[in-house]
């Protein structure tokens, strides 16, 4: 029987995760912040100044995204967590933080989930505050399916200068946790680009993969360079026999 050394392991994952699914990522060459001013489609203010603006670049992202498939290392992740408690031991658990708005670590199978920047497949309804589902088209009309105003649905996402989700809960697990892993993300976005400084003072071990060196690469025990669909499959091997 294979032995991890780990059993109370959290990894936090950005865009680089799902570049390779066909998704954009955000600072790369080509990225979404190259081809749009963050500060007109993803601040408050840029949703008051125009709302359909906004709407419209959640809207083409929200359609995107139900056109593509997690890749390997989407499922690499949910095995993990599904194998992890069988080597080792009841309690044994992995937790996604991830910063993506996709959904392609649920459609892969990962349960232990949290979205610490909203979702694209949510709205939130400002007027009486409900989140729910939704996959199709939001606009200023739209009404809310629970209070039925129009004007107060915007996407559950959290945009620059609001606070992420989760945080809390966040903390708790990177304080308790063995193994902190971060995948692909550049390591610009606080506070995700301080997780892996907290990880270490909880004592975990701390491990970077991704395509190239983030900001904080040099913050991490270890660093593995390459694609996600390479390096986190054979990392998650490596975690499960034991041998890191
Ligand atoms: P970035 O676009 O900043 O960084 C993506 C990282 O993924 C880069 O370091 C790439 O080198 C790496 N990468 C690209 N392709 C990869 C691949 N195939 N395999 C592995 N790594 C790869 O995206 P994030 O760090 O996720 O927030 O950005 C953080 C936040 O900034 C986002 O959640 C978003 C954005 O503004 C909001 O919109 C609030």
């Amino acid at each position: 029987m294979s032995n991890s050394r780990y059993s109370r392991i959290v990894i936090l994952t950005g865009a680089g995760i799902s570049a390779e699914s066909g998704l954009a990522t955000f600072r790369d060459k080509g990225g979404v912040w190259a081809q749009y001013d963050y500060q007109e489609v993803a601040t408050p203010e840029g949703f008051e100044r125009n709302p359909e603006k906004v709407h419209a670049f959640y809207n083409m992202r929200r359609r995107n995204a139900q056109t593509v498939q997690p890749n390997a290392a989407h499922r690499a992740l949910a095995l993990l967590e599904r194998e992890l408690p069988l080597i080792a031991g009841v309690g044994a658990e992995v937790l996604v933080v991830t910063q993506n708005v996709d959904n392609l670590h649920e459609t892969a199978g990962s349960r232990h989930l949290v979205h610490m920047h909203g979702e694209l497949m949510k709205a939130w309804c400002t007027y009486c505050d409900t989140r729910m589902p939704w996959i199709g088209d939001m606009s200023s009309a739209t009404v809310c399916p629970t209070c039925s105003a129009s004007g107060g649905v915007r996407p559950d996402i959290v945009w620059f200068g609001e606070m992420p989700y989760h945080l809390e809960m966040i903390a708790s697990k990177i304080d308790a946790a063995d193994l902190f892993i971060s995948i692909g993300t550049s390591g610009n976005v606080y506070p995700a680009a301080g997780f892996v400084s907290d990880a270490r003072r909880a004592g975990a071990h701390t491990v970077e993969l991704n395509l190239e060196p983030s900001e904080g690469a040099c913050l991490f025990a270890e660093v593995h360079h390459g694609p996600a669909s390479e390096i986190v499959p054979t990392y998650v091997d490596r975690v499960l026999d034991g041998s890191v």
